[in-house]
């Protein structure tokens, strides 16, 4: 399958087949390509929980509205974002050219320190360019896959027991689509509607 075509036959399910199980070869493959996500002075904030026990699935579906999908799927997998990444900056430019860490690591740490709003919105931006390339590799490997925000997510924190310095970014459902259950894409927005050159107002991409 060829980009423009992956990213056509990538949609959110809702209906799963049910009692399918992903294993660790195929979780990995997938994982393999997400760690190639791009994040700020790549400080990858990005942690996953994959959650696979049925039991789990069930209290996970009790927090998240009862939508069907979260038992029915193979795993559902908690992207999270790390509010303390930059703290780990020199372990990340462990390996670099000692010009670019000493640049570096003194220059990350005076961005984020002290910085909650920004910290916060790191994790969230990092966590959310990660899950894109989740459902992509996904979708590459025969999965499909379901970006979901529809949960509460204090509770979700707690059953999975995130750190207080880890904040879920969105849960995203892993499986095989039940036959015939995708529905008609949606409406989407033309590319001339979104897409001006120069400023909010200027000459739009033609379609
Ligand atoms: C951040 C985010 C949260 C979403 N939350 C839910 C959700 O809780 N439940 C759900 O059924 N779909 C959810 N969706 C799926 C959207 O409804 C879906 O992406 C949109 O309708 C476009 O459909 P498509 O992904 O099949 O192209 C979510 C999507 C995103 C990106």
């Amino acid at each position: 399958m060829n980009f423009p075509e992956l990213c056509a036959a990538r949609r959110s399910i809702r209906r799963y087949q049910p009692g399918l199980s992903i294993t660790d070869d195929d979780l990995r493959q997938i994982f393999q390509q997400v760690q190639y996500s791009p994040s700020s002075f790549n400080l990858q904030h990005w942690h996953f929980i994959v959650i696979r026990d049925a039991g789990r699935k069930q209290v996970l579906r009790g927090m998240a509205y009862g939508q069907q999908q979260i038992e029915d799927c193979a795993a559902v997998v908690l992207v999270c974002g790390r509010l303390d990444a930059f703290e780990e900056a020199a372990v990340l430019y462990a390996q670099a050219a000692e010009e670019i860490l000493d640049k570096f690591v003194p220059m990350i740490g005076g961005v984020y320190r002290g910085q909650p709003a920004l910290q916060r919105e790191e994790a969230i931006r990092s966590g959310a360019l990660a899950a894109m390339t989740l459902m992509y590799a996904a979708r590459h490997f025969g999965w499909d896959s379901g970006p979901m925000i529809g949960f509460d997510a204090a509770k979700v924190s707690t059953l999975t027991e995130l750190p207080a310095t880890v904040v879920p970014v969105l849960m995203m459902t892993l499986g095989k689509a039940l036959e015939g259950a995708i529905p008609a894409r949606l409406y989407r927005r033309p590319v001339s509607e979104i897409v001006q050159f120069e400023t909010f107002q200027g000459t739009a991409l033609a379609d």
